[in-house]
This record gives C-alpha cells, structure tokens and sequence, in this order.
C-alpha cells in the first residue's frame, strides 16, 4: 500500500552525517541541514519512505486522488516531523497515587512518602495483584494515548513486580503488546527498582543477580537492564554488580542515576559502559564529560521534577555549549502521569533555555541512537529515503509548533510504520 503526502509545509528530517549517532552543539540547530523548506512531497511504500521529493513530481508521478492502492493526504502546509522516541517509561503497572501530591504539599519528601508505604511499593502492591489481560488493557490505552501525542516509539520497563514472576509478567505483556499494537517497544528490566517488602538489600542483590537475571534472560523479552542508583535505593556498588552480571548474560544498562542528589551514578555508568544515564539533574560537570566521552546519552526527563515540585534546572545549554549528547524524555510513571513528549518539549523550551529545534533532536534522532539494538528494522528518529515511515503531521505551518501547545496536542496525524495511528 501506498501513502503520499503532498503540499507539506517544511519537513524537519534531521538526518544530517551519520544518522546512526546522536547529534551535539550547534548541530542540533543547524536548520539547513536539518530541515526541508517550502513544499514537499513523501512517498510510502508500505512502512518504508521511499521517496522525498516535490508536491509536483510526486503528483505527476502518482496523481493526486486516492485509488485502490494509493490513499493522498494533502496537508495543506502543515509542518511534518520524526515520530518521537520516548526512551525512558514505566509503562505498565496497576493502582493510583494521585493522593501524594497532598502529601507533598504537607512537606512530605519523595523519600518520607517511600518510607510511609506510599511510592514504588504502593504500586507494586497493586500491579502483583492485577491480571495479564488487565495490564495488557492498561497498556493499550497507554499506548493509543501516547500515539496521539506523536510517539512511534517508546521503551518500557518493568520493576513494579520485584519477584521473578511478577517482573516476568511485566515484560510478557510488553512482549504481547509490541505484538498486538503497531508501537516499537523496547524492554527494560528493572527488578532493581526497589526492595520488595520483607528482604534485605543483600538478599534481594542476591536475588536479582542469581534468579531474576538468569530468568529474564531466559525469558528473552527484554533488551536492556536497568538499576534505580541512587543514596536510599541500590548503592554504586550493588549497582556495578547488577550492571556486571547483566552484560555478562547479554543484557546492555540504560541507568536511573542522580535524580536527587550527585550520588556519582553517572561517572559509574560512564565506567561501565551504559548505554544512557537517565535523570541526571545533578550529575557533576566532570561526570558528563565522562558520559559525552564514553558516548553515554545523557537521558533528563523534566516531567519528574516539575511533578515533584523541585527545582526543574538542568544543564541543558551546557550540554550543547560542551558538545555533550543528551536526550529528553517522558518518564511516565505512577508519580509522573504523562505520555506527553510536546508537553516535555514544552518544559525544555519554555523554561530551560533549548530552541524548539534543538528540543525536537533531544526527542527523536539522539535517543533513537540508543535504541540501536532494535529487532524492528532501521534505525528511526529521522525523516529519509529508505527510513522507516514514523512521523508527525502538525497542526501548523511550523515546525516549532510541536512543543508549544502545553496542555493542549499539536499533533494532526501520527503515522507509524505506513499507518495513520490516530
Ligand atoms: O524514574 N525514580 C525512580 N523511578 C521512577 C519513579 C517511580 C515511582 O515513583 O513509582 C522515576 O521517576
Ligand atoms: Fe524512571
């Protein structure tokens, strides 16, 4: 089947040098070779782009009306962009703590609230008790929300299970998921979310080193393990541990590092190779040198923060003036309930200094560059010939656009794989 866009207003392709690795500097803004002005046309061929060209040659080529092997969306100078790849989510998981904001708001920390059965273990509760076939319909809605917002493709983690079955369980529906729905998922495993009721640290380690990983692997769903490293939660050195023995069984790390503090989480992942540090609000300068020169992504996700109420600065301008490589992303979790990456895009161009071009790289090109080991085709996160059909129609003539509606959607269509999603 064919799909043909005609009239588009400019295409932001981003796929500039190597499209393989993330773009830094003033790269990421460089709009002559970032972006197509004026009108064009894009051919798809099933769920590939097979060619960029103009509204005219594509129109003489093919036509202008729909036929029983062509479908014609005339976009009348909407601005079209990348799907957008939210490397960091919780996707699945049961229950509700809509309640801690009030505690917060009563002076509560992240940590008081933990401690008082609230958090992660509250979750877990919920998500144990709950069917595959309801977090499998959980799940779905998730992911037709996210379509909406204009993500392709999204990574999931599990860690609201923190036992062998109920993390197994976790990355079975993401499994089914990634079957049932056009979305590419990416797992993650994160038994080491926390320590489930009743264990010591030292036994559960034991545990997700010897029983859980083994079992996972095994299991053979998931592309990725992840620690929550951080004082209070796994220690740097259990952390290392974790993230030995999962490289050893096959498994690459993409790390929740230094959310709260500087607790060194993101000089460890530079010393053990990961693939991303997510979080990152107060890694030190010296830190992310350390990650720009092991080609570890910095992954920030300012939904978190601004949830917490904390203080939402991040060094995103210095990673552009020091060539660091960074992405955004969405963090959707119990605590921080949005699918939204034009709502991110938002929080890092009203309010952390980025331009809406450098922004719209931070959630598409560079964090698919960590996704590499995808079992679902070439690379995506950029508009080219020969490039997956994931991408966006606005609902303006501008590209900026995409991260200037807070609250509301700035997206027309999603198209993904050849499809329109929503
Ligand atoms: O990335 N910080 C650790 N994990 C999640 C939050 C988990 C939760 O509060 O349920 C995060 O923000
Ligand atoms: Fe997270």
């Amino acid at each position: 089947m064919r799909l043909m866009l005609l009239n588009t207003g400019p295409v932001a392709t981003l796929a500039s040098g190597d499209i393989n690795s993330p773009l830094t500097g003033t790269d990421m803004s460089n709009t002559e070779s970032l972006v197509l002005d004026g009108d064009n046309g894009i051919l798809i061929e099933d769920d590939t782009i097979s060619k960029i060209s103009c509204t005219e040659e594509l129109a003489e080529e093919f036509g202008t009306e729909d036929n029983s092997t062509l479908r014609v969306i005339d976009c009348q100078g909407k601005a079209i962009i990348p799907g957008f790849v939210d490397s960091h989510t919780h996707l699945l998981w049961g229950g509700d703590r809509a309640n801690e904001m009030q505690l917060r708001h009563n002076g509560m920390t992240y940590s008081d609230i933990a401690k008082s059965g609230g958090g992660i273990q509250k979750t877990v509760k919920y998500t144990r008790n709950i069917s595959n076939d309801i977090l499998g319909e959980l799940g779905l809605k998730r992911i037709s929300r996210a379509f909406e917002f204009g993500t392709t493709t999204m990574e999931c983690k599990s860690g609201y299970g923190l036992s062998v079955d109920s993390e197994l369980k976790l990355l079975e529906v993401n499994q089914l998921l990634s079957e049932l729905t056009q979305m590419s998922l990416h797992s993650t495993w994160l038994g080491a979310h926390d320590v489930p009721k009743g264990m010591s640290m030292q036994d559960y380690v034991d545990e997700l080193i010897h029983i859980q990983l083994p079992a996972v692997v095994e299991q053979g769903f998931a592309s990725y393990a992840d620690v929550f490293c951080e004082p209070g939660w796994f220690s740097l050195e259990d952390t290392e541990l974790i993230v030995k023995a999962a490289s050893e069984l096959g498994l690459a790390s993409r790390l929740h590092v230094d959310e709260f503090v500087d607790g060194g989480g993101l000089a460890l992942a530079s010393e053990l190779g990961a693939i991303s540090g997510d979080h990152v609000g107060h890694s030190s300068a010296s830190a992310r040198q350390s990650a720009s020169e092991s080609g570890v992504m910095q992954t920030f996700l300012p939904g978190t923060p601004y949830i917490l109420g904390h203080d939402l600065e991040s060094p995103l301008k210095q990673c552009i003036e020091n060539n660091w490589a960074f992405s955004l992303a969405s963090d959707f979790n119990p605590n921080c309930r949005t699918l939204s990456i034009p709502f991110v895009g938002s929080l890092a161009t009203h309010r952390l200094g980025l331009s809406p071009i450098e922004a719209l790289v931070a959630v598409t090109r560079n964090p698919a560059t960590t996704l590499l080991n995808s079992t679902d085709g070439p690379l995506s996160g950029s508009i080219r010939q020969g490039g997956p059909a994931d991408l966006l129609i606005l609902d303006s003539e501008y590209i900026d656009a995409w991260c200037q509606m807070p609250g509301d959607n700035p997206i027309y269509k999603t198209i993904k794989s050849g499809y329109i999603v929503n």
